[in-house]
């Protein structure tokens, strides 16, 4: 296994060493590498069994950051989701600098940049200086870790070292905006929603079905059993006891009673579904507002069918 470390300078040092570390973050945890180190980067899509043109976000400690080398330009939407939302579960999409390379975006002409609102990011983040590139940690396809113990189970000792920083607060990763067409376009739906972006930005395009940014498959946060989608729980109900008529292993995953909390503990509910030999797991969605935009987008990626 891993090594497992609570200090973020140690980590910082395996980084800058070229190492790749497993690093929590508020949202999910990231595979970590110096984004400016072809090979450690290199590594990190193979671990992760990514193809290699699709791209990495690039995560930095502070906001004041995006103009050492990292963006072309920063638009006045992104400045103003920066200013507002940073640090925090959101990625934006601007133009890339000269410090941002093609193993890093896989050719692009724009980066997705995040400055990450967790203590152990940040402190590691400001110990290393530059930026650091990291997809989630899980394997390519699979669903994303919540936990130390999660990191570990996926990709046992495939990383150098995992920095355990408990478990992730907000639970799904950022939500992704465009802020290099006009109005910004959500790509991805996360903790900071498409109501908080458009009331700042007076508009926002809304993600159209299930998100878009490069590389995203339908089948993705793939769980091993079944999900299927209702919209009430008494339709929860009805289908658990026919599916249990059958003699099947059912369970039921409630999104709709606490938004927040089921999207906090939704990765580890569909591993632990997975763990306990579940063949169907009914989701209840809750609605499309607010945190319920993000869940309604998982959710219906665990269900789509596997290629
Ligand atoms: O919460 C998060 O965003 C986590 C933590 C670790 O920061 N990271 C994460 O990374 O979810 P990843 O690689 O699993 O998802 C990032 C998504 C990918 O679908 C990628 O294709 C897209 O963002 N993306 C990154 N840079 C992009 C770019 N320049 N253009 C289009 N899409 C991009
Ligand atoms: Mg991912």
């Amino acid at each position: 296994m891993s090594e497992v470390t609570t200090d973020p300078r140690r980590a910082a040092a395996v980084i800058a060493a070229g190492g790749v570390v497993a690093i929590p973050t508020e949202t999910v945890y990231g595979l970590a590498a110096d984004a400016e180190n072809e090979p450690a980067v290199r590594r990190v899509f193979e671990i992760k069994g990514r193809p290699s043109d699709h791209p990495l976000i690039v995560h930095l400690a502070r906001a004041e950051q995006v103009h050492d080398g990292w963006v072309a330009a920063f638009p006045e939407n992104a400045a103003l989701l920066a200013e507002t939302c940073w640090p925090g579960p959101l990625t934006l999409l601007v133009p890339a600098g000269p410090r941002v390379h093609p193993w890093v975006t896989g050719g692009r002409t724009t980066v997705g940049i995040r400055v990450p609102a967790h203590p152990l990011a940040t402190a590691l983040l400001e110990t290393f200086g530059g930026g650091v590139a990291a997809p989630s940690a899980n394997r390519f396809g699979r669903v994303s870790p919540t936990s130390a113990a999660h990191v570990a189970a996926d990709l046992g000792d495939d990383v150098d070292l995992i920095l355990d920083g408990g478990e992730c607060p907000v639970g799904v990763e950022s939500t992704i905006v465009d802020c290099t067409v006009s109005p910004a376009q959500v790509l991805r739906p996360g903790a900071i929603t498409e109501e908080q972006i458009g009331a700042l930005l007076g508009s926002v395009a809304a993600a159209s079905g299930p998100s878009r940014a490069a590389g995203m498959l339908a089948s993705h946060y793939a769980p091993r059993c079944s999900v299927i989608l209702v919209d009430e729980h008494a339709e929860a109900e009805a289908t658990v006891q026919q599916l249990a008529a059958q003699g099947h292993a059912v369970a039921i995953l409630d999104a709709k009673t606490d938004p927040v909390t089921a999207a906090r503990t939704l990765y580890a509910s569909l591993r632990t579904a997975d763990e306990r030999g579940m063949q169907y797991l009914i989701a209840v969605l809750p609605p499309a507002a607010g945190i319920g935009h993000a869940l309604r987008d998982r959710l219906t990626k665990a269900a789509a069918p596997r290629s």
